[in-house]
């Protein structure tokens, strides 16, 4: 079925144009709000469709060309054929839309920290191993679809990873290990590289051929941001973006106001960067992790950065953490993946008395969906703030400061 002369309203996070069609929602690949397009449907839903443009009869001053030869195929980027700066504004209108959607409030439209490194600003990579025509390749998601597509160049990360990327597709067969998943990490000096595949024998010889052919691979290494140094194991999670995290810690310090006198309890806080940032600034920190080798990273942070008040506990946050562990006058931090947190965790905060919770989420939708259970436990939400941590892709890091209600 052709559609004619639709006019795109809207654009998601997946990069879809959005248009209606006799009171229908369109979703229309590559195209962009202020476009009038005709369009070709491909699939027909109940509740919407989804369709090509075949034709622009207006096209957008805003549209730009591509710059990834994945572009479009690959699912990591989603805004590059939008100007950067017009798509931070789509961003910060998708954060005051999830609010009006899923927490039914209205809040002013958020700022958002663009970022001067719009380009291979990540400081990790996974990428996903598979088989194409025989051969061995490393890729990423295919949008919109779990198999991979083969990745030649990527523009967000370092050139050296696709180097190492490409020599570990040439190595595979020599050791006869192929695997499943390769995470690379760097500091701008040294490498951290995780392998996972069944078959640990032959991993061990291709990881020792790597680091005879690539001295800088280390086993731990250290990343600074802002004047503190972290040591970070291949398992554990270190902030991709640094100049984004930069933003994204003074926007929390902002947020959590004076905790000199103050507990914080930093939930799902990795090798402890956010909450060593915070006890640099007089607050005592808790923090609790899922992942063991992560925690033990986090105590030895917090000494070599100048703590001298912080525990880190090992667990699951909704099974370690509980209403009569935070004290009245702490401050909650969350910043959990993507998913957001278990339902018992917000229970336990909002059966506390604690009074100020700051939720840093990069899951825009399941953060708002944990807000809106605060709100319904009795918070209300003070400020939200952006930082574009994930330049040209459809995601953004937003901060939402909650206070406890007292009426
Ligand atoms: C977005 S990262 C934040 C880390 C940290 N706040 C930072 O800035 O570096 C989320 C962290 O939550 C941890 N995590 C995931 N699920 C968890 C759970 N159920 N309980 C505790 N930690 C969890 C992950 O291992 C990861 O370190």
């Amino acid at each position: 079925m052709i559609i004619k002369n639709l006019e795109i309203t809207d654009i998601t996070e997946e990069g879809n144009g959005v248009a209606r069609n006799e009171g229908k929602v369109v979703f229309v690949k590559d195209a962009l709000p202020g476009e009038m397009v005709n369009v070709r449907i491909i699939h027909s839903k109940k509740k919407f469709d989804q369709g090509e443009a075949i034709v622009y009869l207006e096209k957008s001053a805003v549209r730009e060309k591509p710059f990834c030869m994945h572009y479009g195929v690959c699912g990591g980027c989603s805004l590059q054929h939008l100007n950067y700066e017009e798509g931070l504004k789509f961003k910060t209108h998708w954060v005051k839309s999830a609010f009006s959607k899923i927490a039914r409030l209205n809040i002013e439209e958020p700022s958002i920290i663009s970022m001067q490194n719009k380009l291979k600003y990540r400081n990790k990579v996974v990428f996903h191993g598979f088989f194409l025509e025989g051969q061995y390749k490393l890729g990423f998601y295919r949008k919109g679809s779990n198999s991979f597509v083969h990745i030649k160049e990527c523009f967000l990360i370092p050139d050296d990873f696709i180097e190492m990327k490409n020599r570990i597709e040439e190595l595979s067969g020599t050791y006869n290990v192929y695997p499943d998943e390769i995470m690379i990490r760097t500091n701008g000096v040294d490498f951290q590289i995780g392998l996972e595949s069944g078959n640990t024998d032959n991993l061990n010889l291709l990881l020792n051929e790597l680091k005879k052919e690539f001295p800088s691979i280390r086993d731990n290494i250290e990343i600074s941001i802002a004047g503190m140094v972290f040591e970070v194991s291949a398992k554990s999670f270190f902030q991709v973006n640094l100049e984004g995290a930069t933003s994204l810690f003074k926007i929390v310090e902002k947020m959590v106001g004076d905790v000199s006198h103050s507990i914080v309890y930093d939930l799902c806080c990795g090798v402890g960067s956010l909450g060593v940032f915070l006890g640099k600034a007089g607050a005592r920190i808790r923090g609790y992790e899922v992942i063991e080798e992560a925690v033990i990273l986090a105590r030895k942070n917090a000494e070599r950065n100048g703590l001298i008040d912080y525990e880190f506990t090992a667990g699951k946050v909704e099974d370690v953490i509980s209403a009569s562990i935070i004290e009245d006058n702490g401050v909650v931090i969350l910043d959990p993946p993507r998913g957001g947190v278990e339902v018992i965790v917000i229970d336990s905060i909002v059966k506390s008395n604690v009074s100020r919770v700051v939720y840093v989420g990069c899951g825009l939708g399941k953060m708002v969906r944990d807000v809106a259970k605060l709100i319904e436990g009795g918070f209300v939400v003070s400020k939200v703030e952006c930082v574009d941590m994930f330049p040209w892709t459809g995601h953004v890091e937003t901060i939402t400061r909650l206070i406890r209600n007292k009426n």
